[in-house]
């Protein structure tokens, strides 16, 4: 079973941010699983977390296009919670060495608590102007 489910507590209804919600949660549980399994190397949890934030950036970029698009009133406080999780992780990710599965673990978790968060209380709070706009 992967460590995150994307059941529909995660979901917004909106096809192309689900797919990518979907696809970065899927990133996640492949690093939990390679930090996991001991015959993975070291220097493949590394590669995840140095891809990780790249993913996270290009679907940023995404959202923040339809939001701009739909003048949705809370934009800019949206794009700081963006911006304030790349530089958490970039932090995290400038001391992490390859073998070092205790800060690998804590670079996860942060993760995991975080896109929960986010796609829960702030991602759900503009599907509404989304769906009205006719995104789906
Ligand atoms: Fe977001």
């Amino acid at each position: 079973m992967p460590l995150i489910e994307f059941d529909n507590s995660l979901k917004l209804g909106i096809s192309e941010i689900d797919k990518q919600h979907q696809k970065w949660i899927g990133l996640i549980n492949k690093l939990y699983d390679e930090i996991d399994n001991q015959e993975v190397t070291v220097y493949s949890v590394k590669k995840s977390i140095d891809d990780m934030p790249d993913y996270a950036a290009t679907h940023f970029f995404h959202e923040i296009d339809c939001l701009k698009k739909y003048n949705y009133k809370e934009l800019d406080s949206h794009i700081n919670e963006h911006k304030n999780f790349l530089k958490s992780v970039e932090e995290l990710k400038s001391k992490y060495k390859p073998g070092q599965s205790e800060l690998a673990m804590e670079i996860l978790n942060f993760m995991i608590d975080w896109v929960i968060e986010h796609i829960k209380k702030k991602d759900m709070k503009f599907k509404e102007v989304l769906l009205a706009n006719g995104m789906q």
